[in-house]
């Protein structure tokens, strides 16, 4: 499967099947890829491994009784930051969202989990150092096809709105916000780019990304400061450019008082990173 199918195909997976941990080979080839995986700050957060259903149990909580809103994971990916910072927050979502897609490449489910876990027993399942931070976990393993699990994974996808997208039109602006963009005078490039950024997960499925078109260049603000799923969407973009034969690079520039006025944000609006295509 190609990146830009992975983005497509990703789905948040609820229900896992417990009784099938992913093979070690497999595993292995995903942790050796979040060992590698490009950061885009050097607040760099780090990514570990935790496995068996007893365990990842323990750090997801329960909304009544031992009922759980991820069921199941075999195994859980820990995003760890050196210390608790926006910028490591922002790596963190750049690079775990990476290992997100190159595990839907692997046939494998996934659910980031910033909201329903115990930071304090991940933190203890994978040592932290002291300072380290344990921002958001991710669910890994193989999804439950059939029957109730199958159910309990889409109706929560539904009742979070999960499958909903804003249009581009929403979250796009030319040159300054809140003018007007259209795909139909822009780049197609960049609108293919633009449309597999609107993929990203997102916290509580709030989107909160904008994007303002300035000539060559994308500048990235929230609408609230969420650096994780901005993290999130730089790397949707980034990869995404990279496939279609137009690399680029991101500049980070977390609330940057020269770049607010410049794109003209509202005050509610964080800037965060300019992407320039080479
Ligand atoms: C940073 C972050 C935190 C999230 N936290 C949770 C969570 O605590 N529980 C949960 O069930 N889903 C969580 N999600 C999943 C989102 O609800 C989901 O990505 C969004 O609704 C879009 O649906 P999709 O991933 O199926 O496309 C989180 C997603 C992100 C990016």
């Amino acid at each position: 499967m190609d990146i830009l199918t992975a983005m497509q195909q990703r789905v948040s997976v609820r229900s896992y099947d417990g009784s099938r941990p992913v093979e070690r080979a497999l595993l292995d080839r995903l942790m050796a890829y979040a060992g590698a995986v490009e950061h885009v700050t050097d607040m760099c957060a780090r990514i570990a491994l935790v496995s068996g259903v007893e365990r990842t149990r323990r750090i997801l909580t329960t909304i009544v009784g031992s009922y759980g809103l991820v069921q199941n994971p075999p195994h859980l990916l820990v995003g760890v930051l050196p210390e608790e910072r926006h910028l490591a927050r922002l790596d963190l979502g750049y690079t775990l969202e990476q290992v997100v897609l190159e595990a839907t490449r692997l046939g494998l489910g996934t659910c980031w989990i910033a909201g329903s876990y115990n930071p304090e027993r991940a933190g203890d399942a994978v040592n932290l150092a002291a300072g380290e931070v344990a921002a958001a976990v991710v669910a890994l393993g193989y999804p439950v096809e059939q029957g109730w699990g199958r159910f309990h994974s889409r109706a929560v996808r539904q009742l979070v709105g999960g499958h909903k997208r804003k249009p581009l039109t929403e979250i796009v602006f030319a040159g300054r916000w809140g003018e007007h963009w259209s795909p139909g005078g822009s780049d197609s490039t960049m609108v293919a780019v633009l449309e597999h950024a609107r993929l990203a997960p997102s916290a509580v499925n709030r989107q909160p990304w904008r994007f303002v078109v300035q000539s060559k260049d994308l500048v990235l603000a929230t609408v609230r400061p969420a650096p994780i799923d901005a993290g999130i969407v730089m790397a949707h973009v980034a990869l995404a450019s990279a496939a279609l034969g137009q690399p680029g690079r991101w500049t980070v520039r977390w609330g940057d008082e020269h770049l607010a006025p410049e794109c003209g944000l509202p005050p509610e609006a964080t800037p965060v990173a300019v992407f320039a295509w080479a």
